[in-house]
């Protein structure tokens, strides 16, 4: 049992979230490359290899030579089995890289120093405030020219609504950058990238109270710059409590450089020092935690047709409690069944690994027939609990559908209803409009690329798409307490329902939504649909 509790304990299981180019993929690497998973930095997930590795799924994707794929990275560091989660950007940015955030218990944010908080980062982040987990901010290629560090620190504050607290502090950027100055150690950590694309050397540690050593290292001006910015530091900033970083509200921060791995190791260091163990989950029964059950999941993303020539669909879960063996019967409890999981592996970024055993915080794939859902719960025999569902996240592009040949409508709706199942797309309905006219909304554009075909290749239906200029879209949260009917918004909104009947709005700007909330007084709406 002992054992069992230690390997739960020893897990960290967060995701990594970023605009795309702030350097996600090389923080990762440098990540493994500590871990002892790769041996050169760029062997597991350069974007060369990633291109063709990651997955062939999809026509669509070798076309685009993208990945729609979102994978999970499981590696050991100084004891801990580590999981990291990638939420992909780009043009594959999907309500699955939202939905990857709900099977994380922490966030590692990463920022370029030049750009500060970007479009990408601003939408992920919400996600975590909504989950109220740790988030760990990493300012990245401090080699390069940076932002005004204050400048830096005030725009996550402002943007983002989170407290700050560096842990250290940069020293210079570009060719004057000249390392960071740990807070608590009170010493200056001189910067060196003689060890680039190796393990993270033997940092050269100079106290802070050493002056004249510290101004023989960095340069007399550095030096002045760093005892002046230090005292402004020390009285601006706000205090470390571990309490706040636990619940989302401070966000701890550490500057460096992925690229010429400088930094890393020490922000890696401090996270998994400051970072939790697998979390509890509520569920209908009440708020769970890792060890106090034998194993439970809950189904997070649902990959379609990744092998081609057998049409499968990969169920991705998280385990909640307890351990996985391969062997065990287990209940899916929305389809009432008690069965094996079939094929359970873990998904890595180029390959997949077929699996004996997992314990809570890992992530595990597994055959799918077409009987899961997203959100769905796994649970042992005998047990018959639910684990709260994964909320809908709000699309932000909007085409109506139209079938090309009428005649197919029944492969059309049962083509459609699946992809929705699968949460690749969200369907909504206008009032007084038949199956036959759909609005699809998504989260990224490929999405409707995705739609189309699939719906020609699995289901033999033509479809023709119209954009519609819709940008925002908002579910009523007091649904019982307004009357759709008299409820009046600007001349461009739209009244929709989902599958489930649930009233939505969709709107073409964000001044609009103000406009009907204005004119609506007590409406409540949400970025964030509930089953
Ligand atoms: P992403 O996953 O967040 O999209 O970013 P990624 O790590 O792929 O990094 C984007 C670009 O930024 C890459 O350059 C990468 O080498 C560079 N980069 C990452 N970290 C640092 C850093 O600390 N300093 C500097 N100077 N550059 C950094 P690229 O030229 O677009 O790609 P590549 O040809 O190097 O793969």
């Amino acid at each position: 049992m002992s054992n069992y509790t230690e390997e739960i304990n020893r897990r960290r299981t967060f995701a990594i979230i970023s605009h795309p180019d702030a350097g996600k993929t090389t923080l990762t690497e440098k990540f493994l490359l500590y871990g002892g998973a790769i041996n050169l930095a760029g062997s597991v997930k350069g974007k060369a290899t990633a291109r063709h590795a990651v997955s062939d799924w999809m026509q669509i994707e070798k076309e685009r030579g993208i990945s729609v794929t979102s994978s999970v990275l499981q590696f050991e560091y100084d004891g801990y089995c580590i999981n990291i989660l990638d939420t992909p950007g780009h043009q594959d940015f999907s309500e699955d890289t939202y939905r990857t955030l709900m099977a994380a218990d922490s966030a590692v944010m990463v920022i370029d120093a030049s750009k500060g908080v970007e479009a990408q980062t601003r939408k992920l982040f919400k996600v975590c405030v909504m989950r109220k987990i740790p988030i760990f901010t990493f300012i990245n290629k401090l080699d390069r020219d940076a932002n005004d560090t204050f400048e830096l620190l005030d725009d996550i504050e402002k943007e983002l609504g989170i407290a700050t607290c560096p842990l250290n502090w940069p020293i210079g950027s570009g060719k004057e950058f000249k390392g960071v100055y740990d807070r608590e150690k009170k010493c200056v950590i001189a910067y060196s990238d003689t060890e680039k694309g190796t393990k993270e050397g033997i940092a050269t540690e100079i106290p802070i109270k050493d002056e004249a050593h510290l101004k023989e290292v960095i340069g007399e001006a550095a030096a002045d710059k760093l005892l002046e910015e230090i005292e402004l530091l020390d009285g601006a900033s706000a205090e470390f409590d571990l309490e706040e970083v636990r619940k989302g509200d401070l966000t701890p921060v550490c500057f460096g450089s992925a690229l010429t791995n400088f930094g890393v190791e020490i922000f890696l260091k401090h996270f998994l020092n400051m970072t939790t163990t697998p979390l509890p989950r509520k569920a209908d029964i009440g708020v769970i935690g890792p060890t106090e059950k034998d194993f439970s999941a809950f189904v997070f993303k649902i990959q379609a047709n990744m092998n081609k020539a057998h049409r499968d669909r990969i169920a991705f879960m998280r385990i909640c409690t307890g351990k996985f063996d391969a062997n065990m019967e287990v209940r899916h409890v929305q389809g009432n069944k008690v069965m094996r999981l079939s094929q359970p592996q873990q998904i890595m970024a180029d390959e997949r690994k077929i699996l004996s055993e997992a314990y809570a915080g890992d992530i595990i794939g597994v055959f799918d027939p077409g009987i899961f859902s997203i959100g769905d719960t796994i649970c042992m025999p005998k047990e018959k609990f639910q684990y709260e569902g994964i909320p809908t996240f709000a699309p932000e592009h909007f085409a109506r559908v139209r079938q090309v040949d009428t005649m197919k409508r029944k492969q059309f709706v049962k083509g459609i209803e699946q992809i929705a199942q699968e949460g690749a797309i969200q369907i909504f309905q206008e009032y007084n409009t038949g199956l036959e006219e759909i609005i699809v909304g998504v989260v990224g554009v490929l999405q409707f690329d995705v739609l189309k075909y699939r719906l020609e290749n699995e289901y033999n239906v033509e479809i023709r798409l119209e954009n519609l200029p819709y940008e925002h879209i908002r579910w009523i949260e007091n649904k019982d307490e307004v009357d759709l009917a008299k409820l009046t918004g600007t001349s461009d909104m739209k009244k929709v329902k989902d599958m489930r009947g649930n009233p939505l709005l969709l709107f073409v700007n964000s001044w609009s939504i103000g406009m009907t909330l204005d004119r609506n007084k007590g409406l409540v709406l949400t970025e964030f649909g509930r089953n």
